[in-house]
């Protein structure tokens, strides 16, 4: 770690930068649904068409979900908080009383989530003590009435609509 701060500020001051909240979900090779909240997703590029984001090392979920090679982004809509911890803090039980249903890769997609990013793996490379994944968008789709996504900013998650 740097001198000039330690992890605790590290993780504080960048907690200032808001990010979407989203379930990142696979079907692991027993065929058991799998998924893990992650607030990196990001856009990467529109020809081709990717997406990544960045898990760490010590995810559990995440080399299970790789398995299969493909994976599924739920967008998170602002009631789904309870999803959304669930997903970071239980390691068992996550789908309990959770409804989804296979997006074309077969990975989960969660009823109330506001979009759906369904992926193959394209890439994947260690970047400090997170592995950067890009996967190659196969199908996307949004939910029409579902217009307040979640945000997550200083250790909370909020509800953000558009302005207009
Ligand atoms: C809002 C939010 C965003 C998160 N973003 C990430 C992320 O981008 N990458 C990551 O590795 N973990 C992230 N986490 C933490 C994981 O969800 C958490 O470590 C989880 O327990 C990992 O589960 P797993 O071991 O089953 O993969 C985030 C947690 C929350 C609440």
């Amino acid at each position: 770690m740097n001198k000039a701060f330690n992890s605790k500020q590290f993780r504080q001051v960048l907690g200032n930068f808001p990010t979407g909240v989203v379930i990142v979900s696979g079907i692991d090779k027993s065929g058991l649904p799998q998924g893990v909240t992650i607030g990196s997703f990001t856009s990467v590029s529109l020809d081709p068409p990717l997406v990544g984001f960045f898990p760490n090392f010590t995810s559990a979920s995440w080399p299970a979900i790789a398995s299969s090679g493909s994976f599924c982004v739920n967008v998170l809509a602002e009631d789904q908080g309870e999803l959304c911890w669930r997903f970071a803090k239980e390691t068992v039980g996550r789908y309990e009383g959770v409804q989804w249903t296979p997006a074309p890769s077969g990975s989960p997609k969660i009823a109330g989530a506001i979009a759906y990013i369904d992926c193959t793996i394209e890439s994947s490379s260690q970047v400090g003590d997170h592995l950067f994944v890009v996967g190659r968008v196969q199908h996307l789709e949004d939910v029409s009435g579902s217009d307040k996504a979640m945000v997550f900013f200083r250790g909370a998650v909020a509800g953000v609509s558009p302005l207009t």
